[in-house]
């Protein structure tokens, strides 16, 4: 008998508190319409992708990465104008968010948030071992400031998170919640602008050195850039340099650096991608409002409806039997019955409202 088949046994547990969650996944159907991870419909521009072909030919890829990003970092920092030790990057949002757990959350720490808002956040902290405390939104999914004032003193949250525009529900944040969170908190306040560029008001006119305040963007939503995984934050030098020492060394490939560099260049590309796609959010919101679904206002690239008269769990299902695919939130604490659909182009929006209507009207006969 072979030594390898005498050592088999048991697989190990893994570490005591992971809970062994579900991972946050959007169920990736087949279908012909995806409207269900709020990406954006249009490619980068072909002018981008000319640029970082001719990048990838002078890039040494027999050498690790500038580890320090700094090229990257200096675009970006002009960008907001802030300094380029102001701007910590990551493989996406999600891990720069990751980055701001491992370094302020973890066992003993608190994150608070306010449901229902980005499932990433509670998720994250989860699985580096901070408690999550969370309030509840308002009517209409509005945040008061003194609800928010009332849990952060409560429970001396290590990170508060904000989302605005807030994923599910479109909401933006009232700049008067924000600073009410800064000023109440003895922790770090974080403010995921995932979807900031839709929005009329940024929180990074709050950001400052001696502010306790981060700001977190990414490429995947309005610079078109989802396979590209990228995403930054921006917030004091002394933060910044914390998040360094927790990021794995040379985590930003060389490619990505200069892909993001030089989509800054595209800036008003992407800024007309984005004027297009909120007339579009628009023109979709009246036409829901038109059908038995009730729909709530957005500041970002989606919408969420609840279906009146149907569950909308089967709704989803119908929707999928006709080839397009929403996300379904109708089991999320306080969106029972929601979908979220993310605008898409005309044409894959037409195929959504066409599906949904006729959908809904089988449900009138
Ligand atoms: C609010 C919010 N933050 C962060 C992310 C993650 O973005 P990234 O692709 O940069 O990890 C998303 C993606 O859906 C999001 O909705």
């Amino acid at each position: 008998m072979s030594q390898v088949a005498s050592i088999s046994r048991t697989l190990p547990r893994p570490r005591a508190g992971l809970g062994l969650r579900e991972g946050y996944h959007s169920p990736q159907v087949p279908v012909e319409v995806r409207l269900n991870t709020n990406e954006s419909p249009y490619p980068p521009p072909k002018a981008w992708l000319e640029a970082l072909f001719e990048e990838a030919r002078r890039t040494d890829f027999n050498r690790y990465p500038d580890r320090s990003a700094l090229a990257l970092r200096e675009a970006l920092g002009a960008l907001h104008g802030v300094h380029p030790g102001q701007v910590f990057a990551a493989n996406g949002s999600n891990e720069v968010l990751q980055c701001v757990l491992l370094a302020y959350g973890g066992p003993g720490a608190k994150a608070a948030m306010w449901e229902p808002t980005y499932a990433l956040h509670s998720h994250i902290a989860h699985l580096t071992g901070t408690e999550v405390v969370s309030g509840r939104r308002g009517p209409g999914f509005s945040l008061e400031a003194n609800d928010v004032v009332q849990l952060v003193e409560r429970e001396r949250p290590s990170v508060t998170f904000f989302c605005s525009p807030n994923n599910p529900t479109g909401t933006a944040e009232d700049p008067s919640t924000v600073s009410a969170a800064v000023a109440a908190s003895d922790g770090l306040v974080v403010v995921d602008e995932a979807y900031g560029q839709f929005s009329s008001w940024s929180a990074l006119e709050l950001v400052g050195q001696d502010v306790p305040l981060v700001v977190v963007r990414t490429f995947s939503k309005t610079w078109s850039m989802a396979g590209l995984r990228l995403g930054y934050l921006v917030g004091p030098t002394d933060v910044v340099e914390v998040l360094e020492r927790v990021a794995l060394p040379y985590h930003l490939d060389s490619l990505k650096q200069a892909a993001g560099r030089l989509a800054l260049r595209f800036t008003s590309e992407m800024e007309s991608r984005v004027a297009a796609i909120v007339d579009e959010r628009e023109r979709v919101a009246g036409e829901l409002r038109r059908m038995p679904v009730e729909v709530w206002p957005s500041q970002a690239n989606f919408l969420l409806f609840r279906p009146l008269s149907r569950p909308g769990r089967e709704v989803w299902e119908e929707l999928v039997r006709r080839s397009v695919l929403v996300r379904d939130t109708s089991s999320w604490p306080g969106l029972e019955g929601c979908l979220r659909v993310t605008i898409g182009s005309s044409s894959e929006d037409d195929r959504f409202l066409a599906a949904l209507s006729e959908i809904l009207a089988d449900d009138l006969t």
